[in-house]
């Protein structure tokens, strides 16, 4: 690509495209739902024609071909204030093909910064420093994502106390981003980042534990707009028969529990309000307090909406692309293309009784007493969960040698609440017979919805030394009395050491919809513990943060792995420097096919998130070992 391509006379085209609606074709209809109205307008070649000689190489369709068919690819992405890089006629250009919908980023903290000339405003950084912690702040934001640690801290709310130059600067925040609500628009962001070269992430709502929707010098692909939701009382699309939802790849878990609620129904979602259900959700696995009931998130997924990363727009089902629809289901987001809508089943309405309660040291219950009492409750997973219950709690030392557990709540699906007392009874009694007091709150609701809004606290995040790691603990680990024992000393080492668990009891029960990638791991585990690292202040030093890293990943981690072979790790809330990822991650038996598809599909690599299936091909310059960030330019491994 010569240099004059991007820096070419073209500052007229692009009010001649601006006046002009880029003309589509009404897409063959072939998936069993109708497609949304915004996924039936395609980019055609007619319509690239219609932006000029410079757009037509910028927004050209890329092909499906092998990569030996490619010229030699470049060794780095573009970064701005590369000679390569476009000039802002081409931006404009690409604006205006855009209908308007191209953001320059401006960081979410730059109201808070005075080297933001227009943008400083200290009301507005009042709000965006009260709000912080609050997902629903950086869901709407184009760009900013939960993990400030692996967006490099370059501009967090100054007072706050977090580590802060008098500056704000883009760090790992992408260049721009577009507020995409159709397709053709998708096809135009993928071709112009595959064309210019480009680096291009895609960002749903940030919620990723490894910040994967983030990358800087990128262009990114804000999902949020796309809201809609169907419901189909009664869809039937080749075996199934049944309630189902479509839902716009920007639509996040309350609204479709809200949807499900309103239609008499059940769906399979998270625990947080806020994570995209059709974006990393469905393409990480997704678990649920469903799952014990009927399987992973990804499971219920009948059909996607998917544009490749040729541009071209496609229909993954079992019966088109049916190596996609395998793969786009548990094999990870921004890997295979910009997913714009899921079909998934839905369920009937179910009551849900829920408990909660706690308990803690004290002048009477000892730190071994305490320890014996998650034991006890450890004893019980195998029989919780295949009685179709899930349990989500935290344990955490609040001072040294001082340990709490908290139910989140236990959850009981499809029980009443005689039901749920009649199988928690011998837990309560074993608590009791080691003199652990509790005292449960056991409440029956007639619905999910409103078991979820009444007892699932809502989440804080955006700590900037926020780092975790998780771990799938096979059944084996809870059922075996000598493997039991060496998990619990396992998991008392980590919270002595001033580790936090957020754990869930969860066994995901077999569907006929499992046919897919979701890391085989998942099947067989019985207990899902997620490990916050060590206490780092929030202003400590970059040195600081790469420590406790290693130790949580080589140390405490560590401890894990050894106790439970055959177990692995969740991709969504995992550890971005998890060691041998391809094998925790994605399962030992599936990586290799997901990595053949990741080179059929995606022979230029358009496509890069850390730990994502490829992304071992691929490196950020200027790295910290052990403090990884999405804050340097994306390079080929050669
Ligand atoms: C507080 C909190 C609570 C959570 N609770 C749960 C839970 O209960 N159950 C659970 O399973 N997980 C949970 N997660 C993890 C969550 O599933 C993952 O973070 C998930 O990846 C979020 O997806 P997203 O689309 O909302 O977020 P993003 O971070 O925006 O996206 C995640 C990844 O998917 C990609 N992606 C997003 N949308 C698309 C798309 N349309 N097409 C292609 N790629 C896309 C992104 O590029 C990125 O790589 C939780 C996370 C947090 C921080
Ligand atoms: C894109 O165009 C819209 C509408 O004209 C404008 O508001 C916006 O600022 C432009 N974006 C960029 C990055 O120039
Ligand atoms: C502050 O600036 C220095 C020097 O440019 C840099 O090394 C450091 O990483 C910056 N710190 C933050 C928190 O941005
Ligand atoms: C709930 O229980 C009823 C009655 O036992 C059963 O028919 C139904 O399949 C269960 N639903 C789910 C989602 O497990
Ligand atoms: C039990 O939990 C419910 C739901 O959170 C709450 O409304 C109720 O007040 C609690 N009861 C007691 C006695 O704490
Ligand atoms: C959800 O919870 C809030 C506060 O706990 C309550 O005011 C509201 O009525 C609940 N909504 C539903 C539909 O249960
Ligand atoms: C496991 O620990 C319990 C109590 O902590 C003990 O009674 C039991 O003997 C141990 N079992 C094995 C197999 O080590
Ligand atoms: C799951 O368990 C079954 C039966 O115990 C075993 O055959 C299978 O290999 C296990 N799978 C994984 C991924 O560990
Ligand atoms: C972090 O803050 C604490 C308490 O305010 C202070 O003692 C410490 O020196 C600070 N550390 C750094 C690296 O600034």
């Amino acid at each position: 690509m010569a240099p004059s391509f991007f820096s070419g006379t073209i500052l007229g085209l692009a009010g001649h495209v601006a006046s002009q609606a880029l003309s589509g074709t009404p897409a063959a209809a072939s998936s069993c739902a109708a497609r949304f109205s915004w996924e039936t307008t395609q980019l055609t070649d007619a319509a690239i024609a219609s932006t000029g000689a410079s757009g037509k190489d910028l927004f050209a369709f890329g092909t499906d071909s092998p990569v030996t068919a490619l010229k030699p690819p470049a060794a780095c992405k573009l970064f701005p204030g590369d000679s390569l890089w476009p000039a802002k006629p081409i931006w404009n250009l690409f604006n205006a093909t855009l209908g308007g919908a191209l953001i320059q980023t401006v960081p979410l903290a730059a109201p808070c910064y005075s080297n933001w000339p227009g943008v400083t405003n200290p009301a507005m950084c009042q709000y965006v420093t009260d709000h912080w912690s609050d997902p629903h702040l950086h869901v709407e934001d184009p760009t900013s994502a939960m993990f400030p640690l692996f967006q490099g801290r370059t501009c967090l709310p100054p007072s706050l106390g977090f580590p802060h130059n008098d500056t704000c600067t883009l760090g790992g925040y992408a260049a721009y981003s577009v507020a995409v609500i159709k397709v053709s628009q998708i096809q135009l962001a993928l071709n112009f980042a595959r064309n210019a070269n480009i680096r291009l992430v895609v960002k749903n709502t940030g919620h990723d534990f490894a910040d994967k929707s983030i990358g800087a010098g990128s262009l990114s692909v804000w999902t949020h707009k796309l809201k809609d939701i169907k419901f189909y009382s009664d869809y039937r699309c080749r075996s199934y028969k049944g309630p189902a939802f479509k839902l716009g790849a920007g639509v996040v878990t309350e609204e479709v529990y809200q949807a499900a609620e309103q239609n008499g129904v059940t769906v399979v979602g998270g625990e947080c309000r806020t994570v995209g259900l059709a974006g990393g959700y469905v393409a990480g696995g997704g678990h649920s307090p469903m799952a014990t009931l009927v399987g992973m998130g990804a499971d219920q997924v009948l059909s996607l909406e998917v544009v490749l990363p040729s541009g071209k727009f496609i229909t993954a089902s079992k019966d088109t692309y049916p190596d996609l629809y395998w793969a786009l289901r548990g094999g990870g987001g921004s890997t295979y293309g910009v997913v714009t809508s899921v079909t998934i089943k839905a369920y009937p309405k179910i009551p849900v009784t829920t408990m909660t309660f706690g308990f803690a040291t004290s002048p009477t219950l000892s730190a071994d007493t305490f320890w014996s009492g998650m034991r006890a409750y450890m004893t019980y997973f195998d029989a919780f969960t295949a009685a179709g219950a899930y349990g989500y709690f935290l344990v955490g030392a609040f001072a040294p040698g001082n340990f709490f557990f908290q139910f989140m709540p236990f959850w009981g699906g499809n029980m009443t609440s005689s039901q749920l007392t009649t199988l928690v009874t011998p837990f309560l009694n074993d608590l009791q017979a080691l003199g652990i007091p509790v005292t449960p709150n056991i409440t029956q609701y007639d619905s999910l919805y409103k078991a979820f809004n009444g007892t699932f606290p809502p989440e804080a995040v955006g700590s900037p030394s926020g780092h975790a790691a998780s771990r799938l603990f096979p059944r084996e680990n809870f059922i075996s009395p000598s493997k039991l024992n060496a998990t619990v000393a396992a998991v008392r080492y980590v919270i002595e050491q001033g580790g936090f668990l957020v754990g869930y009891n969860i066994r995901p029960k077999p569907n006929p919809g499992q046919d897919n990638a979701v890391n085989p791991a998942w099947r067989n585990s019985t207990g899902f513990f997620i490990l916050a690292g060590a206490a780092v202040p929030d202003n400590g030093t970059d040195a600081q943060i790469a420590a406790a890293s290693e130790v949580l990943t080589n140390d405490w981690m560590a401890r894990w792995r050894a106790v439970s072979p055959g177990g692995g790790s969740y991709m969504a809330e995992g550890d971005i420097n998890e060691p041998n990822f391809q094998t925790s991650f994605y399962g030992a038996e599936n990586y290799p096919k997901l990595y053949a598809l990741k080179q059929k599909y995606d022979p230029t690599g358009l496509f890069y998130a850390p730990t994502a299936v490829g992304s071992e091909d691929w490196y950020i310059t200027g790295q910290i070992p052990y403090f990884p960030t999405q804050n340097g330019r994306l390079c080929r491994r050669t």
